[in-house]
């Protein structure tokens, strides 16, 4: 299949960002620093090593970076259990080396937010090592301790609640003789929020993090910092899952109390007065609803009208669909429709906890078309778009064999689960050894495919995948309506598998028509037009309106 590019770069066209605060003009990059580059060969990544590619990353049209965790951690969760809530793993490099990225990114236009850890922190981190110290401890009640219930066969647990990772979410601590609650593991003791001596330290964190020119935290598991307050039982509810016990309750009661949106609002009220006139700062929460069910409604209730809360919330329900017209346009539907007309969306396809949407969505024949698709999809939605480090060189879930598997997860439930270490495996930046990725021995395996799928083999073809993001990023950039239009879908096409839709901004108007199958189809916006981007058409060529689409063919037209 012949595919053509309109290299908007090569017309000389300036990017143009309007007057949008930068999180709005996206897309946001997810790195995952283990996995991005090694420039000291322990076979780990690196903060120099992010700061090696800022260029590769300014040349994509990347406007902000979202680290995950690179504070001092044991890595019981692989750096969501933070030891040091100020400081910078020795494994990532210093303080210094931290604050030269985020200059550097600056330079670029690039803007960097953290991975912020609320709701729970290490066992090691020396507030919880004080609160187990003693049932008087001016820390106790920093996280949450009971009594377990006595009854005719001993003690038992204070609720029925269970731990993501396996097991109770209650643990036995003997030298004090209570429990402490941790949502995660048994080595991630959850804080006690409703303590208003734990609010303020970590709001001073994260303060720490502002002060150093950050311009927004990704809040992890937002909706779980708040518990009830009387510890109640959750409800059972029956899924078909993997062997969780976690997954057959409905979260009821360990997360989304209403007092949760009072701290997201009191952390907003934080990062407005760094925000300057140009709302310079931001949050994405992370909501996380009960395992595989859609949510957008709850994510919605984060954001608010935009002004109070999050300024964006991650809507999981495209982790969870299928690649169909309709089962995307509905999802995309939903999502707009919850969201108050203050708040603005954003878009997720794939991140360190899910099957990377390559693989999860474009599996089996057609997949690197299919990639194609996705990429137009996530890229001319309104709001903001989230990349995950490879997404743009359509990097695959990688195969990991027990012996290497790292996540607790994955170590836990295997082979019922195959854990999360196959999304996270190293960036693929060449077709030499160790995919250019490390010189010593990666923390993980490297794909299979690394020899044909590198950021080098692709940045040399100018019809590759690579090329194609780039394209759609700097058009997204260029156009207003694609920057922060209406939309509109028509529903014609959706039997046939074709989705469509309009663009609109202040009388300008951008038609996108997405192929999403292998078969030729008829264009349902029935309206011809001018090309601005596509993966079958010549660039300023027409499009006509009774025009059959290719297989997976993406058009973008005026
Ligand atoms: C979030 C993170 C995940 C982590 C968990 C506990 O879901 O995305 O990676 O394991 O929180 O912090
Ligand atoms: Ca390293």
């Amino acid at each position: 299949m012949e595919k053509y590019r309109l290299s908007l770069q090569e017309r000389g066209m300036a990017i143009q960002y309007a007057e949008l605060p930068w999180w709005k003009t996206g897309p946001i990059y997810q790195i995952y620093p283990r996995s991005f580059l090694d420039t000291n060969s322990d076979g780990v990544g690196d903060l120099e090593g992010i700061r090696r590619k800022l260029d590769y990353l300014q040349d994509l049209g990347v406007r902000g970076i979202w680290l995950s965790p690179i504070y001092p951690s044991p890595l019981y969760d692989f750096g969501y259990d933070i030891t040091n809530y100020h400081d910078i793993d020795p494994v990532f490099g210093s303080l210094e080396t931290f604050k030269l990225l985020v200059r550097e990114a600056e330079a670029r236009g690039i803007s960097l937010i953290m991975d912020m850890v609320l709701n729970h922190t290490s066992h090691l981190h020396p507030w919880f090592i004080e609160s187990r110290s003693s049932r008087d401890n001016p820390k106790r009640d920093w996280y949450i301790w009971k009594d377990g219930p006595r009854g005719p066969f001993g003690k038992g647990y204070p609720n029925n609640w269970m731990a993501a990772f396996g097991g109770h979410a209650w643990t036995w601590d003997k030298p004090t003789e209570q429990y402490y609650l941790h949502l995660f593991t048994e080595e991630q003791p959850d804080l006690n929020w409703r303590n208003p001596e734990v609010q303020e330290a970590m709001l001073a964190e994260m303060q720490f993090w502002l002060d150093l020119g950050v311009k927004g935290f990704r809040l992890d598991v937002i909706n779980y910092l708040v518990k009830d307050a009387q510890f109640r039982n959750n409800p059972y509810h029956f899924r078909m899952t993997y062997p969780r016990r976690h997954d057959l309750q409905h979260h009821q009661f360990d997360r989304n109390q209403p007092e949760t949106y009072e701290i997201v609002h009191r952390i907003r009220s934080l990062m407005d007065l760094y925000a300057g006139a140009s709302e310079d700062t931001m949050l994405v929460g992370e909501v996380y609803p009960d395992e595989g069910v859609h949510a957008p409604d709850l994510a919605a209730t984060y954001i608010g009208n935009g002004k109070d809360l999050l300024h964006l919330a991650f809507d999981f329900s495209t982790i969870y669909t299928s690649l169909t017209a309709a089962d995307l346009h509905s999802v995309l539907q939903t999502w707009y429709g919850v969201l108050s007309p203050g708040a603005w969306p954003c878009h997720v396809l794939s991140n360190h906890d899910q099957s990377r949407a390559a693989s999860r969505l474009c599996a089996g024949a057609d997949n690197e078309a299919k990639k194609r698709v996705l990429a137009a999809l996530l890229l001319t939605q309104r709001g903001t778009p989230f990349l995950y480090y490879g997404e743009e060189i359509g990097m695959e879930d990688g195969v990991i064999a027990r012996k290497d598997l790292q996540d607790p997860l994955g170590k836990k439930y295997y082979p019922f689960h195959p854990g999360r270490d196959r999304s996270r495996t190293p960036m693929q930046w060449t077709g030499d050894s160790a995919a250019g990725f490390t010189e010593g021995k990666p923390w993980l395996p490297i794909n299979r495919d690394f020899r044909k799928r590198n950021v080098e083999a692709q940045q040399r073809d100018p019809s590759s995948l690579l090329h194609w993001y780039r394209d759609l990023i700097t058009l997204r950039q260029e156009e207003p309506a694609l920057l922060d239009g209406s939309i509109e879908f028509f529903e014609t096409g959706l039997q046939e598998n074709v989705l469509a839709y309009v663009r609109r901004k202040a009388g300008s108007e951008v038609l996108v028509v997405l192929n999403v199958s292998g078969q030729t189809r008829p264009n349902p916006i029935r309206r011809g037009g001018t090309v601005l981007l596509s993966t079958h058409r010549k660039p300023q060529g027409t499009i006509e309106h009774d025009t059959r689409l290719a297989p997976w063919e993406c058009t973008v037209y005026r």
